[in-house]
């Protein structure tokens, strides 16, 4: 059974472009509860241990440098079948590849800055929320 916790990063690009507010209400306005939530900006060593998973791929260093750009938003959200759903939202990976109507294909860039991180499958959203979030702040 799916369970019902995701993970997003809004990302540089979306919160240096004013997106941010946009991006919050289509997600609460899509039935996502925030179960935690901070603004905050990544230094490289976070990045780099937040992307691991990406070591040795040919835009990990890119991707770690565009990460540490500028300030972003994490948020833990609650929705059933959450990481299914939370994709089907914000749309595939690449903005130009997105279906109309996504957060990505509304407000990514490229590839690279495609706006908004969404967990990949519910082990990941775990890790990915253990980042970031201590029990205590969680609601
Ligand atoms: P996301 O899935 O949120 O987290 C990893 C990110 O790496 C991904 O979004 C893209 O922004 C980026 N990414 C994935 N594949 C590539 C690629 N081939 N070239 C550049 N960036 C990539």
């Amino acid at each position: 059974m799916a369970a019902n916790i995701t993970f997003t990063i809004i990302k540089p690009c979306a919160v240096k472009n004013g997106y941010l507010g946009n991006i919050l209400a289509e997600i609460i306005r899509d039935g996502f509860k925030i179960k935690a939530m901070k603004y905050l900006k990544l230094n490289q060593d976070q990045a780099k241990a937040f992307y691991a998973v990406h070591k040795g791929k040919p835009f990990y260093e890119s991707l770690v440098e565009f990460m540490i750009s500028g300030p972003i938003v994490v948020a833990m959200l609650e929705k059933e079948n959450a990481v299914e759903s939370f994709r089907a939202l914000i749309g595939a990976t690449d903005p130009s590849k997105a279906a109309e109507g996504t957060i990505r294909k509304k407000y990514g860039e490229s590839l690279q800055a495609n706006a908004i991180h969404g967990s990949d499958c519910d082990e990941n959203a775990v890790i990915e929320n253990n980042f970031f979030f201590s029990q205590c702040e969680r609601f």
